[in-house]
């Protein structure tokens, strides 16, 4: 039996979704769509590639009338797809949206950092009420499975340490700085090009996206309960080109480096000089977690952390994950 999802926000990550579910069946029916400006509701389901183009052609998703709100509040569908661009400050509108579901009765799988960062702990409080799940591995790493793996198949073990490059953007301009000499603004032109960078860039250059990432990873699967204040947080907006040559010069070069140390109650990003062939030093958008933990001993997951097709599959296999798990829908 399909899956009906009402998918809000068609940036980057939206129209990953939308490209994946016009290219391949995964059983997924789009009954609701909204992007800042327009809405559509069809209970016999949204033609993803008709949608794409709409957008392409028209910059809308649908009817100018049609407010997010009045999708996710009047839509059929079994799972809100939540993936409009994260606000750190307030998680707004979004956690309203998912929020609306909830009290629906409905899953709700979210790329959105804010409102997982900023309310995880009552909004997965909501969900349990509700009997519903609540999912967002697309929130960190972009495509490595790292939620699923830390808090299900490494559930037995006790975390250690952890450490982390976790924002695509930072290093895909670390990477084109040292390896093509490109300026610090020329390489963020380009990763904002390419959909890795945030609406806001200046939330991946200051650090905020990574740390909130940070959050999250405690928050959810360290069982912490932290926030953006505790993070000590330094971004890579001021690092020069001459410190990027001068660590080169040394075999070595700067990653923006994510860090949790839970026992110590550490939670540290900044940027550090690495030596060339450490695993934490990974090329352009990629992100790399080590996790060093009491049972399985370190390990080390690797992937694409941004991108439209690679945040995409994230988000897939949540709503996939949701209907194996309540299958015959709720
Ligand atoms: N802007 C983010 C990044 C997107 O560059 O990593 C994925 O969270």
């Amino acid at each position: 039996m399909p899956v009906r999802i009402a998918l809000i926000g068609t940036g980057a990550v939206g129209k990953g979704i939308l490209k994946a579910l016009s290219e391949k069946d995964l059983g997924i029916v789009l009954t609701g769509v909204a992007d800042s400006r327009s809405g559509d509701i069809r209970g016999e389901g949204i033609v993803p590639s008709d949608l794409l183009k709409r957008k392409k052609e028209t910059g809308l998703c649908g009817d100018p009338s049609l407010h997010a709100q009045d999708v996710v509040q009047n839509a059929p569908y079994d799972i809100l797809v939540e993936v409009s661009p994260t606000d750190a400050t307030t998680g707004e509108p979004a956690t309203g949206y998912i929020r609306t579901a909830l009290s629906r009765g409905c899953h709700v799988v979210t790329s959105n950092k804010g409102p997982v960062a900023l309310h995880y702990h009552e909004l997965k409080q909501e969900a349990d009420n509700a009997g519903v799940s609540l999912r967002f591995e697309a929130t960190v790493a972009g495509a490595i499975p790292i939620l699923h793996t830390l808090g299900e198949s490494l559930g037995g073990n006790t975390i250690k340490a952890l450490y982390g490059v976790l924002n695509g953007t930072c290093n895909y301009i670390l990477t084109r700085m040292a390896e093509e000499g490109l300026s610090y603004k020329q390489a963020l032109d380009e990763a904002r090009t390419l959909g890795y960078a945030e609406a806001d860039p200046t939330y991946d250059v200051k650090g905020i996206d990574a740390a909130i990432k940070l959050v999250i990873l405690a928050n959810t699967v360290l069982n912490r309960r932290i926030s953006l204040d505790d993070i000590d947080i330094t971004g890579i907006d001021l690092l020069t080109e001459e410190a990027i040559r001068l660590a080169e010069e040394q075999d070595a070069t700067i990653r923006l480096i994510g860090e949790i140390i839970p026992e110590k109650n550490l939670y540290r990003l900044s940027p550090r000089i690495i030596p060339r062939y450490h695993p934490l030093v990974v090329q352009g958008s990629l992100n790399v977690i080590i996790v060093r933990t009491d049972l399985a001993g370190d390990l080390v997951f690797s992937g694409k952390g941004a991108g439209s097709l690679e945040t995409a599959s994230a988000v897939l296999g949540d709503i996939l994950s949701i209907r194996d798990r309540y299958a015959g829908g709720n």
